[in-house]
């Protein structure tokens, strides 16, 4: 199928495209969230299509799109607790970013609703998006218009990539204001209930509609009942993904930094070629040009109308992995922070500083920090990014600073782990260097009662490496055999397994 595309707009231009889906064809359209893609709402092999080009599971139902307010009757029969919610949200948010689900008529057909009872309408804010709609003459059923499993299109160019040849037309509307699709609301239930986060927010529902609850989105929070039977079809797809493995920090800004100044290092090293996207304070940390700023730390809406652009941008020039900075949850960026996660997998990474600690820093700590370093090292290899997340660095209690690491740690290491330690210096413990550990693991009870002596304030993050991975106490191996020094080696690797992995 050839594609009109126009990016002139005008009511010529809205009537034909009108006609199109009239006659049962298809046209991506621009809304103030992301590009849709537009079918008769009533045909239900026009809606059928919608599928079919997408390559949407056909149990993923489909929002119907409105050009005012009255034409909601057309595909609702609200219950009179739906119908008195609908109309509060409808006065603050419509038309909006904003899509009510609530009782639908009989009329409307099974492929836009899945077999759902419910219809999820929306009025957007989008001129031409109403225009085409009234041109239309008929309710539009339309998801965004990208291809299933793709960020959604927020420029006509991500549609053209992703749609071309399979839609009659597009109408290029320039970018989208918003950038994320539409917050979705279920009104049908006990209380209202916000499904997916967007543009409005769960405070400014609220406001409407006092009792308005969300939907738990992180994985760790979703009750095992919600992943057999997820509240809103959508919800059980990974949505927004790139083609990028992708991975989120969060943490301290000034470690998410470094941590990602090492993950593009490392990259590079290892000859993938990666890109970060952050804050734009995190951005001034970085002088590369594969780091992308979404925007300011606290702007939300920012972020959110880049986030998908720059998702596709990615794509686009073959990155393979991407680091993301974690932005604050308040306002849109929950919503931002809600794609970002889907992006990635569903996980988002705490940062976390590991400082091993025992005597002079010669021995044991040294050979546990290198240790531990290659082992990361080898999983980042292995295309195992997560291990990104965590840094490690050594100290002693009675360190004498500046000591190179003694001579049969050295040689255990370099046999037996093929590791070069020769770059060790010794570093005694400080302060700072405990304020900046997320976790402090000893190599006996005596260093943990060392430092707690000294910095009580570090009780609930200092541990000895054996309570951590469920063992003894790491002995000295000082002044003893190869063997002595092997066997130390030995426990402290699987001790670092069972504790840290
Ligand atoms: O901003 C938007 O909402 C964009 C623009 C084009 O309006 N549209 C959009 O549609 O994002 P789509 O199909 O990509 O996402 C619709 C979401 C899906 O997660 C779907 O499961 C959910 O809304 N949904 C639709 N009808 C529903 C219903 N009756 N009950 C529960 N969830 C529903
Ligand atoms: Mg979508």
């Amino acid at each position: 199928m050839k594609t009109e595309f126009y990016s002139e707009i005008n009511s010529e231009v809205l009537d034909h495209c009108g006609k199109i889906i009239r006659d049962g064809g298809l046209v991506c359209f621009p809304t103030e969230t992301v590009y849709g893609l537009g079918a008769d709402a009533f045909n239900p092999e026009a809606v059928n299509s919608v599928y079919e080009a997408k390559g949407r599971p056909h149990d993923n139902p489909l929002i119907v799109h409105i050009s005012e307010l009255s034409e909601a009757e057309s595909v609702t029969a609200m219950t009179e607790v739906e119908r008195e919610r609908f109309g509060k949200m409808a006065e603050a948010f419509w038309p909006g970013p904003l899509t009510m689900i609530v009782t639908k008529k009989d009329t409307v057909p099974e492929e836009v609703s899945c077999g759902l009872k419910t219809v999820g309408v929306r009025l957007p804010s989008h001129t031409v998006a109403r225009d085409f709609i009234k041109a239309a003459g008929t309710p539009i059923a339309a998801p965004s218009a990208n291809s299933s499993g793709r960020p959604s299109p927020t420029l006509a160019s991500h549609v053209m990539e992703d749609l071309e040849g399979k839609v009659d037309a597009i109408i290029d509307g320039g970018s989208c204001q918003v950038g994320l699709e539409s917050t979705v609301i279920d009104l049908t239930g006990e209380v209202p209930c916000i499904l997916r986060p967007g543009g409005i927010t769960l405070e400014m529902a609220k406001k409407v509609l006092p009792d308005c609850t969300q939907l738990e989105w992180k994985e760790e929070e979703i009750s095992a009942e919600e992943k057999i039977a997820p509240k809103s079809p959508g919800l059980k797809y990974k949505h927004y993904a790139p083609k990028a493995k992708t991975v989120i920090l969060q943490g301290e800004p000034p470690k998410v930094a470094e941590r990602i100044h090492w993950a593009l290092e490392n990259a590079e090293k290892r000859g993938v070629k990666a890109a970060a996207m952050v804050s734009s304070e995190l951005k001034e940390c970085f002088t590369v040009e594969n780091v992308v700023a979404l925007g300011s730390r606290n702007d939300g809406e920012a972020q959110a109308a880049a986030l998908f652009k720059v998702l596709r941008d990615f794509d686009a020039q073959g990155i393979e992995e991407v680091y993301a900075e974690a932005m604050p949850e308040d306002g849109v960026g929950f919503a931002v922070m809600n794609r970002m996660y889907r992006a990635a997998g569903c996980k988002m990474l705490p940062v976390r500083y590991v400082e091993f600690v025992c005597t002079g820093n010669t021995c044991r700590s040294f050979m546990a920090e290198y240790i531990l370093r290659s082992m990361l090292e080898k999983r980042m290899a292995d295309g195992d990014i997560e291990a990104v997340a965590i840094k490690v660095s050594s100290s002693g209690v009675f360190a004498d600073a500046g000591c190179a690491g003694s001579q049969m740690a050295e040689e255990v290491l370099h046999i037996e782990y093929d590791i070069d330690g020769r770059g060790h210096r010794a570093r005694a413990f400080t302060y700072d260097i405990g304020e900046k550990a997320d976790v402090i693991l000893c190599m006996t009870e005596g260093h943990k009662l060392a430092i707690l002596r000294c910095f009580p304030e570090f009780e609930s993050k200092v541990f000895t490496l054996g309570e951590y991975g469920n063992g003894q106490d790491v002995q000295d191996p000082f002044a003893g055999s190869y063997m002595t020094y092997s066997r130390c080696a030995d426990q402290i690797r699987s001790l670092i397994e069972n504790g840290i992995f």
